[in-house]
């Protein structure tokens, strides 16, 4: 049904906010790419402890213990922001004129919001309602993770209710694509390869806290009878070295699956973001090379992009491939940094083969 024509003016501004995110949104994360290989984000592994209020020399400020907030209540908070920014962005519809019918329960973009939806119950409620302990956040964190959640539901809700995601992925003959069929499995075995990896990690905090409370009762016990209590643990979290499915290679395997879950689920939903000629092996690498490889080498084509509209902007650029890259972006140098941190933490017993995040090369 058109939208009430007095009411278009007032649907200007979410398409004007939609275009300005789908440019400043991936050229933000680009920015924030460089800076985390030199700056350490204040939370989980580099959060800084009560005992050594020098851990980040850059930014004192990441320093200061009243701006740390709890890990777990401030991890829902930022991650349940993505899926209702997404249902509202989804209900308003930026892109359309008209007021879409809602899709049925068999369209396949049903299906794609509800595996969005799976990822966050899962991300923003039960992984962390679960999660023993995590280390205290900086509100730096949480405000950037919260904005980085606000920019991406909206560009994504926007997206699975505008015409384009409709002619793409609305009907069923999206369901006789093979890029949606291996789109969808690589997101599923991304999704569970995700979740055990990070199930690893909350056993080793399990049995850790396990330990400390039996400690705790022991030395409650020695001091009981009179006798010497053993020495409590150290303070903070504990961590361990990880072992196991894709541990045995890598240093973050959550991280690479995660990443494989969101390739899958751009794949199926989305064309892909440059042109590509997969006519044979040598026009793919031609389209490749002339598509994106020299335009992202070339400073010209750069500075014209981001002095240039938002909306003309990368046009094959959509919030599935912004959310794919976006999170490469935001996790490789965490991962890269928390690799380092495991071998100087751990020395030697550190396994030498593992890599940081992709398995047996980097
Ligand atoms: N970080 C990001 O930017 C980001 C972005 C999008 C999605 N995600 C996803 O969100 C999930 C959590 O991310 P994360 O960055 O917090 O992952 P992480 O650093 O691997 O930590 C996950 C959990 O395990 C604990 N932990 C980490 N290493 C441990 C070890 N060696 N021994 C014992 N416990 C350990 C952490 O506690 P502490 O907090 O105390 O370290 C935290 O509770 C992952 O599935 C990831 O794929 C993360």
């Amino acid at each position: 049904m058109p939208r009430d024509p007095t009411q278009l003016m007032a649907f200007k501004w979410p398409m004007a906010l939609y275009n300005e995110l789908r440019k400043w949104f991936p050229l933000f994360n680009l920015f924030s790419f460089f800076c985390a290989f030199i700056i350490d984000a204040p939370f989980g592994r580099f959060a800084p402890s009560a005992s050594d209020p020098s851990t980040h020399s850059i930014f004192p400020l990441f320093n200061m213990q009243a701006l740390q907030v709890d890990g777990i209540r401030s991890w829902i908070f930022m991650e349940l922001i993505s899926p209702f920014t997404f249902i509202y962005a989804f209900l308003i519809s930026p892109l359309t004129f008209y007021t879409p019918d809602m899709p049925s329960l068999t369209s396949p973009i049903t299906l794609a919001c509800t595996l969005f939806m799976i990822h966050y119950a899962n991300r923003a409620l039960i992984s962390p309602l679960r999660t023993p302990s995590r280390s205290k956040s900086h509100l730096v964190v949480v405000l950037l993770a919260a904005g980085f959640n606000l920019a991406n539901g909206y560009l994504l809700g926007s997206y699975f209710s505008s015409p384009m995601a409709r002619i793409y992925i609305g009907g069923s003959y999206a369901y006789m694509r093979p890029s949606f069929w291996i789109g969808m499995t690589l997101w599923l075995v991304g999704f569970i390869g995700n979740i055990a990896h990070d199930e690893i990690l909350l056993d080793i905090r399990r049995k850790a806290k396990a330990r400390k409370e039996k400690d705790g009762e022991e030395r409650e016990d020695a001091k009981k009878k009179g006798k010497e209590p053993k020495k409590p643990a150290e303070k903070g979290e504990y961590y361990g070295i990880p072992q196991g499915l894709l541990y045995d290679y890598i240093s973050f395997p959550n991280y690479f699956c995660e990443w494989i879950e969101w390739f899958g689920f751009a794949l199926a939903t989305s064309p892909p973001p440059v042109e590509l000629s997969f006519a044979s092996p040598a026009d793919f690498i031609q389209s490749l090379l002339h598509n994106a490889i020299i335009p992202l080498c070339s400073p010209k084509a750069w500075s014209k992009m981001i002095k240039g509209n938002a909306y003309g902007f990368a046009p094959l650029l959509t919030p599935p491939w912004i959310f794919f890259f976006g999170e490469i972006l935001v996790m490789l140098p965490r991962a890269y940094r928390g690799h380092k941190w495991y071998k100087k933490r751990f020395g030697e017993s550190y396994p030498k083969n593992r890599k940081a995040v992709i398995p047996f090369v980097l």
